[in-house]
């Protein structure tokens, strides 16, 4: 039998999420990391910088697309545990262009599912009684609730709106066939909205951090009344890995920070951290950059994450409450402007850019 650190496969591992679990493994002592990412406009391997030269630490540059080269990988890694995050995820994107999330999020799982389970059929038996595949999915899946009613659990139907929601619907489909079908040891979870450091600036809370601090217009699509439940991304890792360790097979997990809160809510928060940190010349608030624009198409009301199931059977809970939280991240983006600046100013191609999404 292996002795510690396994091996955990990230894949996604240079984007907003998978570098929180990254970092978040290593740091744990417990675990060698495998990080493969194709580096997409949204993988960003200084997000790791950190983990530089660290000898439980390793990047692999493949698409997940490409099965031979990802089987060959998890063979010459000696994958113990695979946590697949890859995926196209902003949902704007997705509106203007949903092939490229058909290709990764739908197509590319189901090449990697492919070569995990020629992996996991080549392990010996204690390896493959061991070994997890833990699916990484969104709350978006199940569709959208009204502003003042319900919840979503795990048995909440499958009812996704974009094509962003609707790739990765089919994905966790996918996911949960291989294990009916073919055996594959599954895990599953499904998480509310992200926030927290490294998040690249399209999404609403940095792009409302670095307009408000480049004195840009902060737009908030229709009259920001839609509502997302809001999660610190190292809670989520922290959750990843108790999902990863302790979820039961074939199971899925929801994941969320009990944090509801309107899109004009987030960006009012923010706007009151800056004014506190940074205030305006002049003395004026950042609330007068507000400015409301068309609603995105399609657009769910709100999302909702009943967490129970995790808290319960894993014993997760979240550190950071949603004002603790934001208020980490207004500082980490005020004082880490080399990550952020340079994305914003060279990189940030996307075409509905400018817009504020929630995801
Ligand atoms: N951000 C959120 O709020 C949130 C919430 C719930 C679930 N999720 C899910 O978590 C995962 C990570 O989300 P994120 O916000 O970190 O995304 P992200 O866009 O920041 O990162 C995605 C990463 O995947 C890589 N990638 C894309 N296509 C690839 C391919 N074909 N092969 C290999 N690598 C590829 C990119 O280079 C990037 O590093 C996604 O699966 C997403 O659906 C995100």
């Amino acid at each position: 039998m292996k002795n510690v650190p396994q091996t955990v496969l990230v894949t996604g591992g240079a984007g907003f999420i998978g570098s929180a679990v990254c970092r978040h493994l290593v740091a744990s002592g417990k675990y060698r990391v495998v990080n493969l990412d194709k580096l997409t406009y949204a993988g960003n391997l200084t997000s790791l910088r950190d983990l530089d030269g660290n000898p439980n630490y390793v990047f692999r540059k493949a698409d997940i697309c490409d099965t031979d080269k990802v089987r060959k990988i998890l063979a010459d890694e000696a994958v113990d545990l695979v946590m697949h995050l890859a995926a196209e995820s902003h949902v704007d994107r997705s509106i203007d262009g949903p092939m490229a999330f058909v290709t990764t999020n739908v197509v590319g799982t189901a090449s990697l599912l492919q070569a995990v389970l020629d992996h996991w059929r080549s392990l010996g038996e204690e390896a493959r009684k061991r070994f997890r595949f833990h699916h990484v999915s969104t709350d978006e899946v199940f569709g959208d609730l009204p502003f003042d009613s319900g919840v979503f659990t795990e048995d909440s139907p499958y009812k996704p709106s974009s094509p962003y929601s609707a790739s990765k619907a089919a994905s966790d489909h996918f996911v949960r066939a291989w294990h009916e079908t073919y055996g594959l040891p599954v895990v599953l979870s499904n998480c509310s909205n992200n926030y927290g450091p490294y998040h690249f600036p399209e999404k609403l809370i940095p792009l409302v951090i670095a307009n408000a601090l480049d004195e840009q217009p902060l737009p908030v699509y229709g009259k920001g009344a839609n509502i997302r439940d809001w999660l610190f991304v190292e809670d989520h890792a922290r959750a990843l890995e108790a999902v990863m360790t302790g979820g039961r097979i074939g199971e899925s997990y929801n994941i969320g920070g009990r944090a509801e809160r309107t899109n004009l809510e987030v960006v009012e928060a923010i706007c009151a951290l800056l004014d506190a940190r940074r205030p305006r010349n002049g003395g004026r608030s950042h609330l007068d950059l507000i400015t409301y624009v068309t609603d995105r198409p399609g657009h769910d009301r709100r999302y909702a994450i009943d967490p129970t199931k995790s808290e319960q059977e894993l014993g997760w809970t979240p550190l950071e409450t949603f004002e603790t939280g934001l208020a980490r991240t207004v500082d980490w983006y005020l004082a880490n402007g080399w990550w952020w600046r340079p994305i914003r100013e060279q990189r940030f191609d996307g075409t509905r850019q400018g817009l504020v999404a929630a995801k």
